[in-house]
This record gives structure tokens, sequence and C-alpha cells, in this order.
């Protein structure tokens, strides 16, 4: 796929913005070699359906089935590396005033291609909690006991990711929030945009007068004034986009 011309009105927002907000999703790390969680359930896992998996209920019922998916997740993030557009997102955070990076992806992958402080909405693959009072771990000893043990109570880890029917760590989503409603322009990468509460802030921001680019292989609708759709590759198209604006920072 060709690299589509960027509008010279959205280069020009990058360029002027004052404070730039950018939404992530599993587009964002596809060219990382990173299957999107539906395409994932491959192989293996093919039998399963993402609700079996990935629900409070799934892990009450069978922990040690949904540790050891997560645990496969686990597997194929540590040996990924970043892509072309986690690498301009970074490097776009020094070129603006100020700048909020927001992601759903759980791979770390942003903060992997230097990214400071990323808001993950729905946790990190790479970290884990105990299931009872909640103490977050870096890491731990896989052993005998699948999933392992919290060293503290003893209870059993869980992976540290928001689950279907579990609420948003309430920090990330306010400051999330925040950002959609101070920011004059906003990126919408690699998301579909249909997992609420995530799904609302490019609109959030549009009403508040900020421009909107969104950036996805969809069809989508035709688009407002202020509002841009570019139907690109995040690992072609953001690298582009930044050196368009910010042509000396290369
Ligand atoms: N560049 C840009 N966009 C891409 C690329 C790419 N290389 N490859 C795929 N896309 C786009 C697709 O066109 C689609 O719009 O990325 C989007 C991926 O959509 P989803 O798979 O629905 O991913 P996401 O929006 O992140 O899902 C939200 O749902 O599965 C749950 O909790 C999980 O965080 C996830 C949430």
């Amino acid at each position: 796929m060709d690299t589509p011309s960027i509008p010279n009105e959205l280069i020009e927002a990058l360029r002027t913005a004052r404070h730039v907000a950018v939404l992530t999703g599993a587009g964002v790390s596809a060219e990382s070699g990173i299957p999107t969680f539906r395409d994932a359930m491959t192989g293996l896992w093919a039998r399963y359906s993402p609700e079996e998996l990935a629900t409070p209920e799934a892990f009450r019922r069978n922990p040690r089935l949904v540790w050891e998916w997560y645990a496969s997740r686990r597997q194929m993030v540590t040996t990924a590396q970043p892509n072309p557009g986690h690498f301009a997102l970074a490097a776009l955070e020094a070129l603006v005033p100020q700048f909020t990076l927001i992601t759903q992806n759980v791979d770390g992958l942003h903060r992997r291609a230097g990214s400071a402080d990323p808001i993950e909405l729905h946790g990190n693959l790479m970290r884990a909690r105990c299931s009872v009072e909640g103490t977050v771990y870096t890491s731990w000893t896989e052993g005998e006991t699948v999933p392992p043990l919290c060293p503290v109570c003893g209870a059993l880890l869980r992976p540290d990711i928001v689950w279907f029917g579990e609420t948003l760590p309430p920090e990330a989503l306010a400051r999330a929030n925040e950002a959609a409603k101070s920011c004059d322009l906003f990126l919408s990468i690699g998301t579909s945009g249909v997992v609420e509460p995530a799904a609302s802030l490019p609109r959030i921001a549009y009403n508040r007068g900020a421009s909107l680019a969104l950036i996805n292989l969809d069809v989508t609708t035709s688009t407002g004034p202020r509002s841009y759709y570019l139907k690109a590759r995040s690992g072609v198209v953001l690298p582009a986009l930044v050196s368009a604006a910010f042509p000396k920072a290369g």
C-alpha cells in the first residue's frame, strides 16, 4: 500500500498544535507482527473465544488456562520489536509543547520505543497482580503452580489486564479524558473505535474544537471540517506525517 497523500491542513495542524493527544490500538502493533486479539485465536487457541479467556469468570473457572493464554501472548511480545510507527510517536513527543499518548495496547511497545509515559488504558502484559489484594508485580517466578502465587498472601496472581466486563483504571481514564478535552489535535491510530470508553475520546476532542485525524485500514464514511481520514499503515504514514510537520527534526 502506498503512502497516502497527507492533507496540508493536517500537517499544519500538527506543526502548530500546543497539545497533541494520541489514541492507539492494535493496528499500531500489527507491523511488529503482533496479531490483534481476535486474530491471535489460532493454533492451540483456535477453539476458544476471547470471552472464554479474557473475563473474570474465565479466570475463576480455569485460572491455569487463562494464565497460559497470556503467557503465550507475553512470549510473542517479548520477541517482537517496536516498528517505525511507535518510533515516530516517541519522536513526536519531543517536538510539540504538550503530548499525551493513550493506548489500548497491552504490549508495552510504546515504552520500548521511547515514549515516556503512555497512558495504558487496558493494562500491560508484562505485569501481574494479586487477584485478591491487588499488589502489582513486574517479575515473578513461573514454577510448578500455574498461575504463580502472590508472595505476600499466597493468592493466585492474574495478568494486570482489564478484562471484558471490568472497569478501566480510574486514574488512567481520567487522564485520557482530560487530554481529549484540552488537546487541539487528536490522532486516533490503528483502532477500530468500537470498545468503550476509549472509543469516545476522539469525539470528545472533536466536539471541543480539536482537529481530528483517523488513521487505520478500515473503510470510513466521509469526514467533516477539521477532520481527516488516512487509510494507511501507521508504520508508514506516521514517520511521513512527523517529518512533513517537522522537516528539520529528522
Ligand atoms: N496501520 C494502521 N491501522 C491498522 C493497521 C496498520 N498497519 N493494521 C490494522 N489496522 C487497523 C484496523 O483497520 C482496525 O481499525 O487497526 C484497527 C484494529 O482494530 P481492533 O482489532 O478492534 O483493535 P482495537 O481497536 O485496539 O481494539 C480495542 O478491544 O480486543 C479488545 O481490549 C482489546 O484493546 C483492545 C480493544
